[in-house]
């Protein structure tokens, strides 16, 4: 069975760049079961109706989320509506919406968690922790981990950790493509960063000259959307739906 994930897809453009590529890409890597992070789905982060559906039309089966969950207020009811909106499973008991969702397939049922880091971002519940207590509930071999964080050295950490229980785990939030893709244990796909799917030529999807104007000045600026060309970044990993164990991860960029 084969998973494609697709790391954060930025603004309108990326939903849309995504929306005219993603049947070829099913197609050509013959994808089960589509993934994507939409953090950043919504203009000026966060995830609104409009954004989910866009994603949902892409044929997402599951939508992870992160640190922008709860950027857009007025979208927050949707982690309650929407099943397979997921956000970080870490956050304190009490917060809207869920950290996990069982898709399930017939044949065979695929878990997701979304879960966050904790350095250099909130500091909210202890994702190890918080990722074992969903996995003593879960029964499927099937399970796959968005992984959103910072530091590449939690990311490696969570990875090490979660070897041989779960099929895959994926990081998230830095935007930016790592080449570190491998299969830990023989059994884990992982990769510390999936990357993003907007305008390449940016700061993570915003106009770099605005981006640089902030970091330079350190200037308050009204951050807006880069209009050069997109690109999607991804991965797809081959795996054994009878026993979870994952073959092999691919890197994806599409031009
Ligand atoms: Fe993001
Ligand atoms: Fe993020």
């Amino acid at each position: 069975m084969r998973l494609m994930f697709i790391g954060d897809v930025v603004s309108k453009r990326g939903c849309e760049f995504l929306a005219n590529h993603i049947l070829d890409l099913k197609k050509e890597y013959e994808i089960d079961i589509l993934a994507v992070n939409g953090e950043n789905s919504a203009p000026g982060n966060g995830i609104t109706k409009s954004s989910l559906e866009m994603l949902t039309n892409c044929g997402a089966d599951v939508i992870t989320t992160g640190n922008h969950s709860f950027k857009r207020r007025e979208s927050v009811h949707l982690y309650d509506e929407c099943e397979y909106l997921l956000r970080p499973i870490n956050y304190p008991d009490g917060v809207v919406g869920k950290g996990m969702y069982i898709l399930d397939l017939g044949r065979t049922q695929v878990a997701f968690i979304n879960a966050m880091g904790v350095i250099y971002l909130e500091p909210i519940d202890n994702p190890f922790t918080a990722i074992d207590n969903a996995l003593s509930k879960i029964s499927t071999p099937n399970i796959f981990i968005d992984f959103h964080a910072e530091a590449t050295s939690e990311k490696k950490c969570i990875g090490h950790y979660f070897t041989g229980r779960v099929t895959g785990v994926f990081g998230t939030h830095t935007h930016v493509q790592t080449a570190d893709e491998m299969i830990l244990g023989d059994h884990t796909a992982y990769i510390t960063d999936v990357g993003m799917t907007g305008p390449e030529r940016s700061v993570l999807g915003v106009d770099s000259d605005i981006a640089t104007v902030k970091m330079r000045l350190h200037f308050p600026v009204m951050f807006e959307e880069s209009k050069e060309p997109c690109f999607i970044n991804g991965v797809v990993v081959d795996f054994d739906e009878q026993t979870g164990k994952a073959r092999d991860i691919k890197r994806i960029i599409k031009r």
